[in-house]
């Protein structure tokens, strides 16, 4: 199965495309969004800026994808997603991260992009308990590629203990 699970810093690697933990106004944030803007350099956040509001304020809701040139890194696209807030399971969560995995991947086929690198969506800020993030990531990231096994798939996590819980749901299921 081309899934790999890994311990890095998401903006230094050269894939197809990363994966950003975004928020709906698609304006840059704290951790892995900050992280990305920052290293893809300002032309990112004009490019963001340029997507279209769905609603006020809202350039890409929970659960949706949109993408945009990697600029100054050395991944070649950025596939913005949003995660959902954790409160509690009873929101629709594990659906919505599930859509943002599937929705990434949706995009990413369209354009012809194959090594595609994941963060662990909602495991920071917005508070998902990693095992039960990790097990829908990798389900549906599984579910994707029984259809479409052409995708090389990086979970990219940033420290060690969280890749232990990403690579514990990927030998487990
Ligand atoms: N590379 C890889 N992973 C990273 C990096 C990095 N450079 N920086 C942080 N992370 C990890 C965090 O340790 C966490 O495990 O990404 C995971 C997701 O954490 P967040 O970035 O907080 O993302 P999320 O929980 O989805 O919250 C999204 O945070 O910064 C804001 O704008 C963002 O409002 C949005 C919210």
């Amino acid at each position: 199965m081309p899934i790999a699970v890994i311990a890095a810093d998401i903006t230094t690697l050269a894939a197809d495309a990363i994966v950003n933990a975004a928020n709906e106004a698609l304006l840059g944030g704290g951790g892995v969004d900050g992280a990305i803007h920052r290293a893809a350099g300002p032309a990112l956040l004009a490019a963001c800026r340029a997507l279209p509001e769905v609603a006020p304020g809202v350039r890409c809701p929970t659960g949706e994808a949109r993408i945009t040139p990697g600029f100054a890194l050395p991944a070649r696209w950025v596939i913005h997603t949003v995660g959902p807030v954790w409160h509690g399971g009873g929101r629709d969560e594990a659906a919505l991260l599930a859509d943002c995995h599937r929705n990434a991947l949706r995009l990413a086929r369209g354009h012809g992009l194959r090594r595609i690198a994941f963060p662990a969506i909602s495991c920071g800020v917005y508070g998902y308990p990693a095992p039960l993030a990790a097990g829908v990531a990798l389900g549906t990231l599984r579910e994707v590629l029984e259809r479409d096994p052409a995708f090389d798939i990086v979970l990219c996590c940033y420290s060690e203990p969280m890749r232990a819980v990403f690579q514990a749901a990927l030998t487990s299921a």
